[in-house]
C-alpha cells in the first residue's frame, strides 16, 4: 500500500466529517459507534463531488490510501482506498473498529477465522457494490480484500484510530501459507 495525506476538504467530505464527527461522539463505544457511522457514511458513498480529481488516483504498484481526515483528538481517521484492477490487500486484521463503504466500483472480500494451530480457514466471501457498507469490530476480523474487476474501485474508511501515528489500521499481515 502507498500513502498520501490530504490538506484541504471538498464541502461534501467537510459535512460528511461532521456527520462522523457526531456519530462517534454521541454513541457508547463498540457496536453503536459502528453501526451510527455506518448510517453517517452510506449517504456520501457515490457522491462524485465528494473527492477531489488527486485523491481518486491510484498507484500502479499497489492498493493507495489517501488520508482525508483525522480528528482532532485522534478518535477516527477517513481514508479513501483506491485501488486499480487485480490489487489486493494482504491478509491482515485490524487495531481498532472500522466502517468500510464502497464508493465507486467493486471490492471482493474473503473472510478468515484462526484455528488454534494458526491456521487460517476461509468462511465467507462476498462481493461489496458502490453504496455497500459494511463494520467491523476487532477480534475476529482477519480478511483479504481485493479489486476483481476491470475498474477502478474506491472505499472509503473510518477507523478508530489515528492513522497520521500509526500509518495504517493494520494490526497484522497473515502469510498466504497459513491458509489451510
Ligand atoms: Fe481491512
Amino acid at each position: 500500500m502507498t500513502s498520501t495525506t490530504t490538506s484541504h476538504a471538498t464541502r461534501g467530505l467537510t459535512a460528511l466529517v461532521t456527520d462522523l464527527d457526531r456519530a462517534v461522539r454521541g454513541t457508547a463505544p463498540g457496536r453503536a459507534t459502528v453501526d451510527a457511522v455506518a448510517d453517517a457514511l452510506r449517504p456520501a458513498l457515490g457522491d462524485p463531488r465528494l473527492l477531489r480529481p488527486d485523491q481518486r488516483v491510484g498507484d500502479p504498484a499497489a492498493y493507495r490510501q489517501h488520508l482525508l481526515h483525522v480528528a482532532d483528538d485522534g478518535s477516527f481517521s477517513l481514508v479513501a482506498l483506491v485501488w486499480l484492477p487485480g490489487q489486493a490487500t494482504p491478509i491482515h486484521d485490524h487495531l481498532a473498529w472500522c466502517v468500510v463503504g464502497v464508493h465507486e466500483g467493486a471490492e471482493h472480500e474473503t473472510r478468515y477465522t484462526a484455528r488454534p494451530d494458526g491456521l487460517l480457514v476461509p468462511t465467507e466471501s462476498a462481493v461489496a457494490y458502490a453504496g455497500d457498507v459494511e463494520g467491523l469490530l476487532p477480534p475476529g476480523d482477519i480478511h483479504r480484500v481485493t479489486n476483481a474487476g476491470t475498474d477502478l474501485a474506491i472505499s472509503l474508511h473510518v477507523y478508530g484510530a489515528d492513522l497520521s501515528l500509526v500509518g495504517s489500521s493494520i494490526r497484522r499481515r497473515y502469510d498466504d501459507a497459513l491458509v489451510g
